[in-house]
Parts: structure tokens; C-alpha cells; sequence
């Protein structure tokens, strides 16, 4: 299918931020976006157009029965000036299993990687050139048609937007201080924990605001049945590295298939270092913890890369992992990743995607 494009006036282009190093997340946008709308059983007009407000009947299906995925991925400008996507199939794949829960219509993941590049192409002086700044970047999907009987829609929009980014804590790099949730959960089996829809990141929002209000970062969840087993971290996926292993929770249809972590275990593979995913309690963590073998914790999205825990607050006593700081193994990792995604360690693994 052929993308159309209409190009924002040079008018009305936006001012850039003037600061890449003072960059937050999420609050500012390129000058385009992408389009493509599902009607009568298919998907059509593949389109960039300027950003912009989008128009929604009242009764429009996402907004009563939020019928809606995303994806987040991310694009790096290269030492040498090139742009850079990673692993961006991956997401694009994951995207297509989301949609699939959310009974939402297939669409083709290739032209959205097309689309996508076309979008680069356009917006891409956007793409910060400062080592901790990437573009962000948002592939959405929401249930467009104006009906309020339960059932999948039959008219959606899919949108893909991107804004200049910086660390997504505060803390940038620093350790975090978490709260193991001893009350909510964030999925249950058969649920919607192992894809990307909505609802999951809506469901979070009490509990991490009442844990914010203590003075804690982000939630780790615990599994819905017996509320032993460690499943994720804020909307990241949780490691531990006990005995110099690294553990990380099994993908047992509760927990999001991260790209970074997939690519953490690679990795931490590739560097000797044992990756088991296996099921982890709170009392193997806190028995670990008093006898020196838990050294290090910290959470992988694509968001936030690889976000260090310093603190976790179990049932009213604090652990600190290792010595609170930033250990060498999540360190390393960090470092290895980071490399390759703003091209300053090879991509030997074909991860790295370029917009040309
Ligand atoms: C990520 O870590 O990439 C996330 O999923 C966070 C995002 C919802 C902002």
C-alpha cells in the first residue's frame, strides 16, 4: 500500500526543546505522525500528516471499553549522524500478539516499519544527539466506532507518534527505591499481564500512587494467587542476580515479553554470566538478602533501559540490596546495551536497525 504524505506548513513547525540534556518523558512531540484506519473489514490509508488533536465520538468503543494497545520502541542518532531503531521487528511482533488479546483486527507489520521509516525520514532532525536523549517512540491502536454494545469494534485508528526523550525517572540512572505490593496485583493468568494493552497500565495507577505517597519510586508486583513470587517491577520486568546468577521471572502468561529483556539475557549470556528464569519468592529474595547472596536487583524496559533497585520495602522492613548503589553486573549490562543502541559498541546480533 502506498503511504500518503502531507507535510506540516513550515509555518507551523514546532520549536525544538532547546535543552537535550533538561529533557523529560512524554511531554513533547514531533511535527508529524502516522495514520491508518480499519472500516468495513480492512485496514486503509496508510498516511503521515502533521501532529495534531484526533476527533472522537463521545460514544467512540475505546473510551467505554478501552480497547486499545501500544507499543514503545525507541530511535538513537548513531556517532555518525545515522538514525537507528532497535530490534524494531520485535515490537511491530509483539504489537500484532497485543492486538490479538484485545480482539483487535491484524494488520501488516511490515508497512507500519515502513511507515515508521517514512516518519523518521521526515521528523528525524528531532532525534536528540546527546547520549541519554532518543526519540520515543508510540505505536497506538484505539477502537474508533461510535457503539456502546460489548463487543471488538469494527472501526479503529492506528497512530504512530514520536517526542524527543530523556531519562524516564527522575533518578536517571541512580537506584530506586520500591515497595513490594503486598495487596494489588497487576495480572492474573489468562489475563491481559502479557501484552500491551491499556487497561494493564491503568489498573496499576492506584497502588503506585499510594506507594508514591511513602516515598517510593515504583511498585514490584507479586503474583495474584499466592503473593509470593515476584513478577514485575513498575511496567518493567524485574532481575536479581543471586550468587552471580541472573534470575528473572518465567514468561508464564503473566508477565510482558520485554524486548530489553530478552536482550539483557543475551547479553548477560554472551558476557559468561548464567541467566535462569525461574520462579523467585519473597522469601528466597529476603533469605538471600541476609545471607549476602543477593547482590544485586534491577528492572529492564525500553523505556527506562535497565533501572537499578537500591531499596525494597517488604511487610515493613527495608532491604538494601548489595550496597544501594549501582552494582557492576547491572552496570555492565547497561553499558554493553547502551552501546549498542547508540552505535558505540558493534551490534553483532543484527539488533540495530537503520532509517535509510
Ligand atoms: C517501558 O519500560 O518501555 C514501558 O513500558 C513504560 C512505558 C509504558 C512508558
Amino acid at each position: 500500500m502506498e503511504i500518503q504524505i502531507r507535510r506540516q506548513l513550515p509555518k507551523h513547525l514546532k520549536p525544538r526543546p532547546a535543552d537535550d540534556a533538561a529533557l523529560g518523558f512524554g511531554d513533547i512531540y514531533t511535527d508529524h505522525m502516522f495514520k491508518l484506519d480499519y472500516y468495513d473489514g480492512a485496514w486503509r490509508t496508510p498516511r503521515i500528516e502533521p501532529y495534531g488533536p484526533l476527533q472522537l465520538d463521545p460514544s467512540a468503543m475505546v473510551l467505554h471499553y478501552s480497547q486499545t494497545v501500544f507499543e514503545g520502541l525507541k530511535c538513537y542518532r548513531h556517532p555518525d549522524g545515522r538514525l537507528a531503531l532497535f530490534r524494531p521487528r520485535d515490537n511491530f511482533r509483539r504489537f500484532t500478539s497485543s492486538a490479538e488479546r484485545m480482539a483487535i483486527p491484524l494488520f501488516d507489520e511490515e508497512l507500519l516499519l515502513r511507515g515508521l521509516k517514512e516518519l523518521l525520514k521526515i521528523d528525524g532532525s528531532w532525534v536528540p544527539s546527546r547520549t541519554e536523549s532518543t526519540l520515543y517512540i508510540r505505536p497506538t491502536i484505539i477502537a474508533t466506532e461510535p457503539h456502546l454494545g460489548v463487543r471488538p469494534a469494527r472501526e479503529y485508528l492506528l497512530f504512530i507518534i514520536m517526542g524527543p526523550v530523556g531519562p524516564y525517572y527522575p533518578e536517571g540512572f541512580a537506584p530506586v527505591k520500591i515497595y513490594v505490593e503486598p495487596h494489588y496485583t497487576r495480572a492474573t493468568k489468562g489475563g491481559l499481564g502479557a501484552v500491551k494493552a491499556g487497561a494493564n497500565y491503568g489498573g496499576s495507577l492506584l497502588a503506585t500512587e499510594l506507594a508514591a505517597r511513602k516515598g517510593y519510586t515504583q511498585l514490584l508486583w507479586l503474583d495474584a494467587v499466592s503473593h509470593r513470587f515476584v513478577e514485575e517491577v513498575g511496567s518493567m520486568n524485574m532481575f536479581f542476580i543471586v550468587d552471580g546468577t541472573l534470575v528473572t521471572a518465567p514468561l508464564s502468561g503473566t508477565i510482558l515479553p520485554g524486548i530489553t529483556r530478552a536482550s539483557v539475557m543475551t547479553v548477560a549470556g554472551d558476557l559468561g554470566i548464567t541467566c535462569e528464569e525461574r520462579g523467585i519468592t519473597m522469601e528466597e529474595l529476603m533469605e538471600t538478602q541476609k545471607n549476602g547472596r543477593l547482590t544485586e536487583c534491577f528492572g529492564s524496559g525500553t523505556a527506562a533501559v535497565i533501572s537499578p533497585v537500591g531499596h525494597l520495602s517488604y511487610q515493613d522492613e527495608t532491604f538494601i540490596i548489595g550496597s544501594g548503589g549501582i552494582g557492576p553486573i547491572t552496570q555492565k549490562l547497561y553499558d554493553e546495551l547502551v552501546g549498542i543502541q547508540f552505535g558505540t559498541l558493534p551490534d553483532r546480533r543484527g539488533w540495530v536497525e537503520f532509517v535509510e
